[in-house]
């Protein structure tokens, strides 16, 4: 059965590790499948009216894991009220947290691991800030291994090393988003540059 058959409303989670893709990867696999995005650690900064980074420095990462789970149910909830087709980007903590595998296998909310090698997802974040815990190599190195083993839950891993065209390929490709093999020409042909 396809995950789109076993939700009401058809929904993709992509979890991973930070500077897997998430939030690019998402907001193009939305775009091509004429979903709407969403992206979690925009929804807590919403809700919160500061920065990841200053929420972490004002309320400590406890807190910060209470507001996310918050976000998470509101942004299930709002799919589910308004029925509108949905990709939805985690933050690279959230479905490490205890509990967060099972409340979403629960919901039937299909979620696609995005993996990258831990060199890629160095290099991404190495050169971007607004990142509480990427601190230096050595913890964030750590983090990774510690959560493997929730990623590893998830129903698909896809390799994010690449591009993210490359990676939106391969999910459609694989047929994760439901997309009928008979439409996914036409989902692909949208990819092309034009000549
Ligand atoms: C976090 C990752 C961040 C953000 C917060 C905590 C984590 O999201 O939710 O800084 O625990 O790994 P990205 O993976 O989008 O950077």
């Amino acid at each position: 059965m396809t995950p789109a058959a076993t939700t009401r409303t058809p929904i993709l989670c992509l979890a991973g590790f930070m500077g897997s893709g998430k939030s690019t990867v998402g907001a193009r696999l939305a775009k091509q499948l004429g979903w709407r995005f969403v992206d979690l650690d925009e929804r807590i900064e919403a809700a919160a009216g500061i920065t990841i980074p200053q929420f972490f420095e004002r309320h400590g990462e406890p807190t910060f894991r209470q507001l996310e789970a918050d976000e998470l149910r509101a942004a299930l909830g709002r799919v589910v009220e308004h029925q509108e087709p949905t990709v939805l980007a985690l933050g690279g903590g959230t479905y490490a947290q205890a509990g967060a595998p099972e409340f979403l296998r629960n919901a039937a909310v299909p979620v696609i691991w995005l993996d990258a090698r831990i060199e890629v997802l160095l290099s991404r974040c190495m050169t971007m800030t607004g990142r509480p815990l990427f601190r230096d190599e050595a913890s964030f190195r750590a983090l990774y291994e510690q959560r493997l083993v929730s990623y590893q839950l998830a129903d698909f891993r896809v390799d994010s090393s690449g591009d993210a065209a490359a990676v939106v390929a391969e999910i459609l490709r694989r047929g994760i988003a439901g997309v009928p093999a008979a439409d996914l020409e036409s989902y692909l042909e949208m990819e092309k540059p034009p000549s």
